[in-house]
């Protein structure tokens, strides 16, 4: 079975010649990789980089979209630029985006507009918090809920559900998730997709992990945890840890 691994560079790094750098040695690394595709996610200024590089493992990603689709719209990305650019995935719904205002209904809209030029979202949910009672299950549930209205069965199966919880992201994180946690949600994630849709759908969904993922938790995620492919921040930035991860997944 193909993995997922996507590598969310987020605001780094801040020359062309270190994205230069960094593509080469991702592209260089993804060589030996098999079974596994490589899904790279520069900042929008680098997405034209790697026009450079060829391997048929590695995709582009971006880590963001426009609501909208073309016009007067100061500052914004359209989908359509993003394909021209040669991007087929988009990281939508990041704690870190939704911490500077992208709420529910934005993620909704953008993956609307993603899905109508056929590039593949990548929906991140997850909750800042876990407590006791179990509440943080319903804000994932209405994440997902209120992220998919519109999208019809068919386009469901063309987007990535990636759990990423909050207090997991990041040089802040208290800890990563443990393989049970991600399990659990996996579980959770299929069954409120299944009421949307159904047991089908909701069985062929993929479904990944994210949040301090390095060398030595990435296999157990994938083997013990049954995450179908991981999402990568720091380690994805620095090639010597980004290759053991992905020869952890060999
Ligand atoms: P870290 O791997 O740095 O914890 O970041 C995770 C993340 O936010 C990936 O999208």
């Amino acid at each position: 079975m193909n993995r997922i691994v996507v590598a969310n560079w987020k605001m780094n790094p801040q020359s062309q010649k270190e994205a230069e750098v960094l593509f080469k040695e991702s592209y260089s690394l993804a060589k030996n990789i098999k079974n596994t595709k490589i899904i790279l996610c520069p900042p929008f200024p680098f997405l034209f980089v790697s026009k450079k590089f060829k391997n048929k493992n590695i995709s582009l990603g971006s880590q963001n979209v426009s609501t909208k689709t073309e016009g007067s719209y100061t500052g914004e990305v359209s989908p359509k630029m993003l394909k021209d650019m040669g991007v087929s995935y988009t990281i939508v719904g990041h704690g870190e985006s939704r911490r500077l205002g992208e709420t529910n209904e934005i993620i909704n809209q953008k993956i609307l507009n993603l899905l109508k030029y056929k590039l593949t979202p990548i929906l991140c949910v997850g909750e800042s918090v876990r407590d006791a009672n179990g509440s943080f299950l319903l804000l994932v549930e209405e994440q997902i809920k209120k992220s998919l209205i519109g999208v019809s069965g068919a386009q469901m199966k063309n987007i990535i559900v990636a759990y990423e919880p909050i207090w997991a992201i990041g040089k802040n994180a208290t800890r990563e998730a443990t393989k049970e946690e991600f399990m659990e949600m996996k579980i959770f994630i299929k069954k409120v997709v299944s009421d949307i849709y159904t047991p089908k759908i909701a069985h062929s969904i993929i479904i990944i992990y994210g949040g301090s993922v390095n060398p030595l938790n990435t296999r157990s995620f994938i083997q013990d945890g049954g995450a179908d492919g991981l999402l990568v921040g720091r380690d994805s930035i620095n090639p010597k840890k980004f290759g053991a991860v992905l020869s952890a997944l060999n």
